[in-house]
């Protein structure tokens, strides 16, 4: 069922990419941001290439569109030094700043980073091969964010500053910093993900070091000048390179109070147990995910059609939230694998600055290769894929593949593909898919296709207790970024959403005294006198 004419022109030709999308020359990126200054590196360093290939007359291959410093241990350590400086055991002028001081500073680095929108937006399309549409919405996504983040901040720091009496004790309570941050976002959400906990981290207070993931860690070359005028000394610092060599050294030597890592757990644990006192290391992740769809009878097909399709194939199917295997009520698998075949069918494949594409190349090195691993396996084991050229590849693009019917002899059953496959398993009593979710690693979230409100009540009961959101008639996502995302088991460890990463990334913090006329008499001088950052009932308009 394959169409021989499917990849014909796939990739461009020299002179065939649009001017306006075009990288002028590879970015040759030698400085990294340790302590206020922009350090030029003239060791190793790391080729960077696009998913996107060249079609030339010697042969297709990705295009090198840059590189930047592989540092070592010894620089990791020095950007670990300058954020712990910069701290200052909770001493520095960062951490015991006034609260509308580090707003300002924010503020200030989003007006700057909004100049630098074009530059970065096409970085991200490069380097990872989201569409243009979608890395502008990215763009737009962490700009949103950082604004609501700093309006969040605002309304925490009102209801903090006010006193609590309870019996004749006076107190106020607020939060409080927790120290240097190491934070690293994944590839898929390169700018989004990591702005996530990196921008909640700096303004409650803390300092930081950030890795940029492994692709798309260019586009943040824009930034650094930005973070340098922006923030004091030491506040953010840059490092970059193979995490193997430059966290092992971080984490090692205790320095690190608060993780904020979102990727695998296999790696997270590697890097919390490198930790010499992992009881003094507050760690926020975002792990792992296999989210369910389960259609029951009822469900409405064009519409159950329309979101499944939105969650297993957006970006490739390459979100930590999609939609990772779809078990379908047997008496509508026909109808339903007819239909959704034909959706896939209708998605625009191409490279990513095309009008209305869907479907691009893939970052990761040998991508296709393990997607046609796991399409391999399930044949193997008496699967078929249903639908025009699934699994078709070309270089770093795979065609997506419907995959049916699906069992728990198969990778694919429990297996985490994060990309283009959609596995479908058909059931015939609700207590199948119930005992995926329940004995599966992983608890991010679930959706639910169905009409009838008594049937849906009686499985979002037991759900919301095995996952962390149940989706009704609509696809799993993250977004609003106002709603608590978090996870179960191995998806996920602390809760993340615009107020909930202020309080993840601070801890509670109070000052309290009996209430007698010589502790008001002080009180109250600190407070008219304006002596206290922390101790005062100023009020952010
Ligand atoms: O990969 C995980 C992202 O946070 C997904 O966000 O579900 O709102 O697209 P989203």
């Amino acid at each position: 069922m394959n169409d021989s004419s499917l990849f014909a022109h796939f990739y461009p030709k020299p002179g065939d990419i649009p001017a306006e999308f075009d990288l002028p020359e590879p970015v040759t990126q030698t400085e990294y941001l340790i302590d206020g200054e922009l350090r030029h590196w003239e060791g190793p360093m790391h080729e960077v290439t696009s998913p996107v290939c060249l079609e030339t007359e010697s042969g297709c291959s990705r295009i090198v569109i840059g590189s930047h410093p592989k540092l070592g241990g010894k620089e990791a350590l020095e950007a670990l030094e300058a954020a712990a400086k910069a701290y200052d055991q909770g001493r520095g002028t960062w951490p015991t700043m006034p609260v509308q001081g580090r707003i300002e500073a924010l503020a200030d680095f989003t007006y700057r980073m909004g100049q630098k929108k074009s530059e970065i937006v096409k970085l991200l399309m490069w380097e990872i091969g989201k569409s243009y549409q979608d890395s502008e919405k990215e763009f737009d996504r962490t700009i949103n964010y950082m604004e609501d983040t700093i309006e969040a901040m605002k309304e925490l720091d009102r209801v903090s500053s006010r006193f609590v009496i309870a019996g004749d004790i006076i107190g106020q309570i607020r939060r409080a910093p927790l120290g240097v941050v190491l934070s690293m976002g994944p590839f898929n959400y390169p700018l989004n993900e990591t702005f996530t906990t990196l921008i909640p981290a700096l303004l409650m207070g803390n300092t930081l070091v950030f890795k940029p993931p492994k692709f798309g860690a260019l586009l943040f070359r824009p930034l650094l000048e930005a973070f340098r005028e922006a923030f004091p000394p030491g506040v953010v610092n840059s490092i970059y390179g193979s995490g193997s060599e430059i966290i092992g050294p971080l984490m090692a030597s205790g320095g690190v109070d608060a993780l904020a890592f979102i990727g695998t757990s296999r790696v997270a644990d590697t890097i919390k147990q490198q930790h010499p006192r992992p009881h003094r290391l507050r760690s926020v992740l975002g792990l792992d995910a296999k989210n369910p769809a389960i259609l029951l009878p009822d469900a409405d097909l064009d519409l159950a059609v329309r979101e499944c399709l939105l969650g297993t194939l957006t970006f490739n199917g390459q979100r930590c939230t999609a939609l990772k295997i779809l078990f379908v009520h047997s008496s509508l698998c026909e109808a339903f694998l007819e239909r959704f075949s034909q959706a896939v069918s209708g998605l625009k494949i191409g490279m990513p600055w095309e009008a209305d594409v869907k479907l691009t190349p893939l970052p990761e090195l040998d991508k296709p290769k393990y997607l046609d691993g796991l399409v391999q396996d399930a044949l193997a084991h008496g699967a078929k894929v249903v639908n025009p050229n699934g699994g078709a590849t070309t270089e770093t693009f795979f065609y997506p593949a419907v995959v049916y019917p699906v069992n728990e002899s198969m990778r694919l059953y429990t297996e985490e593909q994060f990309g283009p496959i959609v596995p479908v398993v058909p059931f015939d009593d609700i207590a199948e898919p119930m005992r995926y979710v329940v004995e599966s690693n992983y608890g991010q979230q679930v959706s639910l296709f169905g009409q009838d409100p008594d049937a849906l009540a009686r499985l979002i009961d037991p759900l919301v207790n095995q996952v962390c959101r149940v989706n009704l008639n609509s696809q799993c996502q993250r977004a609003p970024d106002t709603f608590p995302f978090t996870g179960r088991k191995d998806s996920a460890e602390g809760t993340l959403s615009v107020s909930d990463a202020l309080r993840v990334f601070s801890i509670r913090t109070l000052v309290a005294a009996r209430s007698d006329p010589l502790n008001k008499a002080i009180i109250t001088d600190i407070i008219r006198g304006n002596k206290s950052n922390f101790l005062t009932t100023n009020f952010i308009l």
